[in-house]
């Protein structure tokens, strides 16, 4: 073997990522370390902890070959020659910066846990989402030590996307690697393009200072999620001027410089990160004297819960202003289609709002409903999950889709409405459905940012 690499975090990130560089290369061993013994056993059973497209295959091909999943951190910080901690970075609850700084306390102690059992020099690597300037304390506290040891520290912040992880890292657009500029820092920074050339190509490896790679991890998610907030704001005008967001999107879209990826209008974005990681550049824009800035950013959070909270509106309005002992069928609860990850999800909002209203709710996810009854288990109200589209909507005076599972269009939706209370309505907040078609069932239909097509209202 060439070299040993350690992940220490075997969660969304750290498991794919680790998966994917153990698959391409067979020459480094590639250890992934957790605490949490459930999440371990998992990632060495055949049911692995997160279903991703994909991700079963590139771990059966590189498990037990070049592939260890333990729960000996310490073991591991030992063994390995370099380090990627990708552990979570949550934004804080307590103290200072509540409800907007990251919260690094799991991240510091990866670093004091290093700084305790390595017995030569490291390198290691910020794959955790950071604020800048982040590898400033942690090199500071690495350094700490009294062994006359030396640590290198890098920063390689992940882009991939849940659902599309496994092909997102085996073809990125991009992979940015920071290293500071000093000699060895720059030894540093080759050995880990080193690894990533193992399959991807050059012109796609971007090196920078180590401060603007964690800034643009941050920046990135705050862009992508800024269009989004974008086009939803611009789906509310279009609901009251009869112009179509679908349209108006795919107009916009073919302009080169603006694109067509990520103008979908929806319920809102959700995911454990677009949320925590604006706040947290709006925090440390405040932090440095940027208020101007900070609240520019801060208002793509704001648009966002206005989407969900318009959405549940809206709901409420066209079903003759109140839902109270209604049956609502939920299709979707994750917080995008191919994951079963709930964390931020606009489904969770959107379920407690329509509860307060005292709507019943039926749930149903072909992969996230075990997430959604802890994200609800505190919730109190009138809810139950279906594992069946169609026990769902049986007896349902509306359906709402959340989530933009394919596999939602090709229901059979004659029986569908022919199981549902009269009028039957649909809330299609992802605008994936084919609407003219339920319409002409008897449906009464209102997607996003389009004209309803409703048989109640001209
Ligand atoms: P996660 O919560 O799924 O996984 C983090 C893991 O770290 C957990 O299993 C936890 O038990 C483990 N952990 C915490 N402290 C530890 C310690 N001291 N020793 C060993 N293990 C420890 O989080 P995630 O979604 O994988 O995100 C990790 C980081 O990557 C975050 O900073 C996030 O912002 C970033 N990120 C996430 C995504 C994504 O799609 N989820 C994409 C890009 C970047
Ligand atoms: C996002 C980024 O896309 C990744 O590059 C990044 O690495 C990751 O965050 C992270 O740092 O965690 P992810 O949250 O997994 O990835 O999924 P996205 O595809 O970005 O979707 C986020 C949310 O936006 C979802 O709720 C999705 O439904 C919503 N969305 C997306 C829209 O509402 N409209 C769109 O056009 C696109």
């Amino acid at each position: 073997m060439n070299k040993t690499i350690l992940c220490i975090g075997a969660g969304y990130v750290g498991g794919p990522t680790m998966a994917v560089i153990a698959d391409n290369c067979p020459d480094y061993k590639v250890i992934v370390v957790d605490i949490n013994a459930d999440r371990i056993a998992a990632w060495q059973s055949d049911k692995l902890p997160i279903y991703e497209p994909g991700l079963d295959e590139v771990v059966k091909r590189a498990r037990g070959r070049n592939l260890f999943f333990s729960t000996d951190v310490f073991g591991g910080i030992k063994e390995a020659d370099i380090i990627f901690v990708s552990v979570h970075t949550p934004t804080k609850t307590f103290g200072a910066g509540a409800g907007k700084a990251a919260n690094l306390q799991y991240w510091e102690k990866t670093a004091r846990d290093i700084v305790e059992h390595a017995d030569r020099d490291k390198i290691v690597i910020e794959k955790s989402t950071l604020p800048v300037r982040t590898a400033e304390a942690m090199h500071r506290i690495l350094q700490s030590n009294d062994k006359g040891l030396n640590f290198e520290v890098i920063s390689n912040p992940e882009f991939m996307a849940e659902g599309t992880a496994v092909d997102d890292l085996q073809n990125p657009d991009r992979v940015l690697i920071g290293a500071m500029e000093t000699s060895s820092g720059q030894k540093a920074l080759q050995a880990i393009v080193d690894i990533y050339k193992n399959w991807v190509p050059e012109e796609k490896i971007k090196t920078t200072n180590v401060w603007s790679s964690e800034l643009s991890k941050l920046v990135s998610n705050a862009m992508l999620a800024q269009r989004i907030s974008s086009v939803n704001s611009i789906s509310a005008l279009c609901e009251k001027t009869d112009a179509n967001i679908v349209e108006v999107s795919g107009a916009m879209g073919l302009d080169s410089r603006i694109g067509p990826k990520f103008l979908n209008a929806s319920v809102g974005f959700g995911g454990s990160c677009f949320k925590k990681d604006i706040l947290n550049l709006v925090y440390l824009c405040e932090f440095y004297g940027l208020p101007e800035v900070a609240s520019y950013w801060e208002q793509v959070v704001l648009m966002n819960e206005y989407q969900e909270r318009r959405f549940v509106q809206k709901i409420v309005d066209r079903m003759f202003n109140t839902v109270a002992g209604k049956k609502i069928a939920l299709f979707g609860f994750a917080f995008k289609a191919n994951t079963g990850d709930t964390r931020e999800s606009p489904a969770i909002y959107i379920s407690k709002l329509l509860l307060e209203e005292q709507g019943q709710l039926a749930i149903h996810d072909p992969e996230a409903l075990d997430n959604a009854a802890i994200d609800l288990k505190d919730v109190e109200g009138d809810y139950t999950f279906e594992e069946d589209p169609y026990e769902a909507a049986k007896g349902a005076h509306a359906i709402a889709i959340l989530t933009e599972w394919k596999h939602f269009c090709d229901l059979d939706f004659e029986r569908l409405y022919h199981s549902m209370q009269k009028p039957a309505f649909i809330f299609d907040g992802r605008n994936i459905l084919d609407h003219k078609r339920l319409h002409k069932i008897g449906f009464n239909v209102y997607p996003l940012g389009q004209k309803a097509l409703s048989h109640l209202e001209k």
